[in-house]
Formats: structure tokens, C-alpha cells, sequence
């Protein structure tokens, strides 16, 4: 295969690549666009008439591009993460989530009447239906938090059935709004409910985070009033998981809408593919990790395992950055003013040694193995108070913007069809049923 370029009719040179089937000898000229070639544009490469064409077989969608979009910009060599242009690192310090989540769902920053708009749909459309709330109560006393914020994003979507309506730009701002207001909704009445504690409903006055918070922590105090830094902390955390491009729960979400399955099912099936320990789930494996080390004693010989395929470093790696992750330099910022508030959490000691220990381990470095955006958070989260349990859920609803954001993305783009891959069939070939007695 080589790359060459030919002219078109208007004389401008398109980048070609020529691929020479050797089965065949035939020869094939492929265009390039964005760096890509076009997966269907091998189908013509046959053997015969007969032959179904050739495929591209990539497990894990390691190197295949399922779409063109313009939300989130990740270099993953370089530790380069922006939303719509703008860098992680600006908007976590000067912005705030319902400012990014607009951003993320819209292309640009909102101007002031756009914002105060947003603002007071959102937090007007916080609570969630009575009935939802019996829903929730049905399940077991010690339900995982994830798995009814699961179930009941899915439920949202019986109780609003036009959401079906995806033609409608009316009807997919309402349940764009109704998604990023409910979700803290849900998950602190989640929590809740798992340690049997009466559901605190949301209060108006306070910012979108605040209000979280107060979800999360009141009790019998007539007004909770959040901490300022503890407040502006978790907003920052949100921002930083707000979008991520095309990542399992993100292709999950696309995947679904791609069906024209409204977008709470869609939603509900990308906080699925976020409870694994290998997405979303990492946080909260970390900290069972660094209990489990126990001392910075221990933390050499934990490498030394990792390294003998003992088990993975948990917040260690990522498919896509192979530098340190962005969002991890943020949190290391963000943990010394939470710590500040809360103490600090003694686990942090053992991480900071895993890292150095690890950034220096030829093993690690090799395979460019830096800490990832899980490997700082659970300490914070910690810190402020949330069970493990949480923090996958506080993972998605900070991951709901980019859902939503790709989910439109994807029903407004005219290239994009039910999502729907090949296989290659390595299995038996036709062969006779025979009866259970003579097998
Ligand atoms: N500890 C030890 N070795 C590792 C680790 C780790 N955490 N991650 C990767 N490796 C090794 C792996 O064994 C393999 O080695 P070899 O080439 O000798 O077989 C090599 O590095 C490449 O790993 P891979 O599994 O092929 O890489 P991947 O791109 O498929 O997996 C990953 C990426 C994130 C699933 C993986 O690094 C991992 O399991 N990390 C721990 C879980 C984690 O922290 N997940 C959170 C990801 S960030 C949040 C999010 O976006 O969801």
C-alpha cells in the first residue's frame, strides 16, 4: 500500500492511497480525507465477482473513526484535552459546569442572557416526579447507587414519552435540560436511599453544584449552605469529566440514539457501559487499591506485582493518552485546596509514591502508563465525604453534557446510519441437529 495523490477536475490534488490486492493483483486507489480512508471503500477489493469485499476487522474500535465531530479535541501524546477549542485547564479555572455543559451542547460560550437562560431552565427542572421517588425506594436498602441511577434515568423516559420526538428541536432541548437538572437529582437521592436517610429535594437558591451538595449532605438544618471551596471543587470535577470524545459510554450513547431510541434510554445505557472498573468504575477501584496497599511501605512491592501482571495499577493508563492525563494535573491542583477544608486523606501519601514509584519504572515507562483522571479524584471524593459507591455516579453526572452533546451530534448528522458492525463468522459451519439422547 502506498500513499499518492491524483487531481480532480478542478486541478486541486486529493491524497490517495494505493492499495495493490495480492490475491488478485489488482490495483486500487482509495481517497484520504482527514486522515482517514473509508472503510467501505474496501468492499470494492474482491476476489470475484462472488467474494462480499474486504473488511477492516478492529476489535475495540482500536484504530476506526465512527464519526467526524467538532465537541471535544484529545491529543492524546501531547496531554492536550479541549472542549469546543477551549483547553481543560481554562475552563476548569474560569468557568463553570452549566457554562460548559451549554458550551459542550451548543458549539460556543453562552453570552450573559443565553447563560441566565440556561441557568434557570436547568434549575427549574430539578425535581424529579413523586412517582419516581417510589420507584426508588423499591429497591434493596444497600442497592449500589450506580445501578438505580441506571434504572431510574432509564424510567425517566416513561414518564416523558415525547421525547421520542428527536425531529423536534423543541423536544430535544426539553430532555437535554431535563437530563443534566435530574441527574443530580437522582444520584444524591440514590445515595440516600442506600444509607436510609430521607431524600433532601433540591433548593433553588443554590448554583448547580451547591445545590448537589446540599442533595447530598442536609439534614436537619433549615438552609444547608454549601462550602465555597468544597463547592467550587465539585464543579471543577465535573467540568473535567464533561466530555472525553468517543469513549465507551460516549459510543455506547451514540450507538443507542443511533436506533432513535429516545435519550433516556440512550443515557441510561451509557451510565451502563460507565459502571465498569475499566471506564467510570476506575475511581472507585483506585481507592480499594491503595486501602488494599495499606502503607508506603507496601507500594514497591505493589509495582513489582503490577508489573508481573498481578493485577493492573488501577488510575494507570489510558487508551488515548500516552502522556499524563490533563485532567489528573487539575485534580493534584484541586486536592491541596480541598484539603485545605477537609484534611488530608492520609491515602494520598501512598499515591503520590505509586506515582513517583511507577514514572520512573522502565515497565511503565515503556508503555507510557501515567496516571489517568481516576487515579486523584477518588482521593478528593473521599475527602469530601463520598462512598466509594459515588463515585461512579459522580463520574456521570458530570459525563451527561458530552452524552447529550454527541447524542445530538449524531441524529443531526446526515452521513450517520444505525450503528450496526460486521463480523467475521469463525464459527461452525452448517451442520444437523441431533437429538439430546444421541449426542
Ligand atoms: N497497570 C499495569 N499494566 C498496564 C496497565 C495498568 N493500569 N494498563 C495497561 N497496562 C499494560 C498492559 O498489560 C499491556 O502490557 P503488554 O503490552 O505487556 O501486554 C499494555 O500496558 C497496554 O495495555 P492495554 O490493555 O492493551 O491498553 P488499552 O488501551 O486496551 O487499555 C485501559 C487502557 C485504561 C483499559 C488500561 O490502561 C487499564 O486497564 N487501566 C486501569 C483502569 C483505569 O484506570 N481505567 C480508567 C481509564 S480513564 C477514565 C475513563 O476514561 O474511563
Amino acid at each position: 500500500m502506498s500513499p499518492t495523490s491524483s487531481t480532480d477536475a478542478t486541478g486541486s490534488a486529493t491524497p490517495t492511497l494505493t492499495v495493490t490486492d495480492n490475491r488478485t493483483g489488482q490495483t486500487y486507489e482509495l481517497p484520504i480525507e482527514n486522515g482517514s480512508i473509508r472503510a467501505m471503500d474496501l468492499r470494492q477489493i474482491k476476489v470475484d465477482e462472488g467474494d462480499f469485499g474486504l473488511l477492516a476487522y478492529d476489535p475495540g474500535f482500536k484504530n476506526t473513526a465512527n464519526t467526524r465531530s467538532t465537541v471535544t479535541f484529545i491529543d492524546g501524546d501531547e496531554g492536550i484535552l479541549r472542549y469546543r477549542g477551549y483547553p481543560i485547564e481554562q475552563l476548569a479555572e474560569s468557568s463553570n459546569f452549566l457554562e460548559v455543559a451549554y458550551l459542550l451542547i451548543h458549539g460556543e460560550l453562552p453570552d450573559r442572557d443565553q447563560y441566565d437562560a440556561w441557568d434557570h431552565e436547568i434549575t427549574h427542572h430539578t425535581f424529579i416526579h413523586e412517582n419516581l421517588k417510589q420507584f426508588m425506594d423499591g429497591f434493596h436498602h444497600d442497592a449500589h447507587p450506580m445501578g438505580m441511577l441506571v434504572s431510574t434515568v432509564g424510567a425517566l423516559s416513561t414518564f416523558y414519552p415525547e421525547a421520542k420526538g428527536l425531529d423536534d428541536p423543541d423536544a430535544r432541548h426539553m430532555q437535554i435540560i431535563r437530563l443534566i437538572a435530574k441527574f443530580p437529582t437522582l444520584a444524591a437521592f440514590a445515595y440516600r436511599h442506600s444509607i436510609g436517610m430521607r431524600y433532601a429535594y433540591p433548593d433553588n437558591d443554590l448554583s448547580f453544584s451547591g445545590n448537589f451538595l446540599n442533595m447530598m449532605w442536609k439534614t436537619t438544618e433549615l438552609k444547608y449552605e454549601p462550602d465555597p471551596v468544597l463547592e467550587r471543587a465539585m464543579d471543577a470535577l465535573l467540568i473535567l469529566h464533561a466530555d472525553h470524545e468517543q469513549n465507551c459510554s460516549t459510543t455506547t450513547m451514540r450507538a443507542i440514539g443511533s436506533s432513535d431510541a429516545d435519550p433516556y434510554s440512550a443515557a441510561a445505557g451509557a451510565a451502563a457501559a460507565l459502571y465498569g472498573p475499566k471506564h467510570g468504575g476506575a475511581n472507585e477501584a483506585v481507592l480499594r487499591m491503595l486501602n488494599e496497599i495499606g502503607s508506603v511501605d507496601n507500594v514497591a512491592d505493589a509495582v513489582k506485582a503490577a508489573k508481573n501482571g498481578e493485577f493492573r495499577l488501577m488510575g494507570f493508563g489510558h487508551r488515548v493518552y500516552k502522556n499524563y492525563d490533563p485532567r489528573a494535573k487539575v485534580i493534584q491542583g484541586l486536592a491541596h485546596e480541598v484539603f485545605e477544608v477537609t484534611g488530608k486523606n492520609p491515602l494520598l501519601d501512598i499515591a503520590v509514591e505509586l506515582e513517583q514509584i511507577a514514572l520512573e519504572d522502565e515497565y511503565f515507562v515503556e508503555r507510557k502508563l501515567y496516571p489517568n483522571v481516576d487515579f486523584y479524584s477518588g482521593i478528593i471524593y473521599q475527602a469530601m465525604g463520598f462512598p466509594t459507591s459515588m463515585f461512579p455516579v459522580l463520574f456521570a453526572m458530570g459525563r451527561i453534557p458530552g452524552w447529550l452533546a454527541h447524542w445530538q451530534e449524531n441524529l443531526l448528522d446526515d452521513e450517520q446510519a444505525i450503528v450496526r458492525p460486521r463480523q467475521l463468522f469463525v464459527g461452525e459451519d452448517e451442520r444437523d441437529y441431533v437429538g439430546i439422547e444421541d449426542r
